[in-house]
């Protein structure tokens, strides 16, 4: 059998890469993984045992002990802890805040890596993130860098009913030490600051179909 394809996204926060993502794993009958909400999910776990977010060592150690299952449901993969999936939970502005800290440490970002590679146990992925195409699946011929202005982000947080300094975030994600968000090699770079969803992920197709012509 062949090995499951895996088309990594990845991009600064609302570049739209998970609109697209969902688009496209959708069109291609693909699973869906968004590997942001993983590392909200260590954020919220983090808070709720009262674990000191400022500690590396401390947020190392609970990502080592605590009980996940990764679960596949509607074609989207789960993090489930302790037989719960904290779907709203993770959205809320206090996880937000404390996600860019838990993601910066080392440990965290290689037991993520190793969660994300097993996803493929679920088939062919489109998987989105800040470092897919750089760290969790370097092999991947299908890699793809969304951005847009920040002003059109901005907006677009905006119109989500979401506050969030957006500069910061870009400060945040692209100049950690470990596995920081960059351009991956040979990613398709998409700016899509005056595109809609639907022309954006249709350029991305275009290269999947494009890239698949090519023989290896
Ligand atoms: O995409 P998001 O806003 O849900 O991501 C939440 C945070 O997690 C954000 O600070 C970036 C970080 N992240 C990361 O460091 N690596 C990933 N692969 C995905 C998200």
């Amino acid at each position: 059998m062949s090995e499951p394809i895996v088309i990594a996204i990845d991009g600064t926060s609302a570049s739209g890469k998970s609109t697209n993502a969902k688009i496209v794993a959708k069109q291609l009958g693909y699973v869906y993984v968004d590997t942001g909400a993983m590392y909200r999910t260590l954020a919220w776990y983090c808070l709720q045992k009262h674990v000191d977010i400022d500690d590396a060592n401390a947020v190392a150690a609970a990502c080592r002990k605590w009980k996940t299952d990764l679960t596949c449901v509607d074609n989207q993969v789960r993090l489930v802890i302790d037989g719960y999936f904290p779907a709203t939970e993770i959205r809320t502005a206090e996880t937000s805040a404390a996600v860019p800290k838990v993601a910066a440490v080392p440990k965290v970002r290689t037991w993520m890596k190793r969660k994300q590679r097993e996803c493929v146990q679920f088939g062919n992925l489109v998987m989105e993130g800040r470092d897919i195409g750089t760290n969790v699946f370097p092999e991947t011929e299908f890699k793809f860098y969304l951005d847009a202005t920040l002003s059109e982000r901005s907006r677009r947080r905006d119109a989500d009913g979401v506050r969030e300094n957006l500069a910061d975030r870009d400060r945040q994600d692209s100049q950690r030490a470990a596995a920081p968000l960059m351009i991956p090699l040979g990613a398709k770079v998409i700016n899509n600051s005056s595109m809609t969803s639907e022309e954006t992920s249709a350029l991305i197709m275009a290269e999947i179909e494009k890239r698949r012509q090519i023989p290896r």
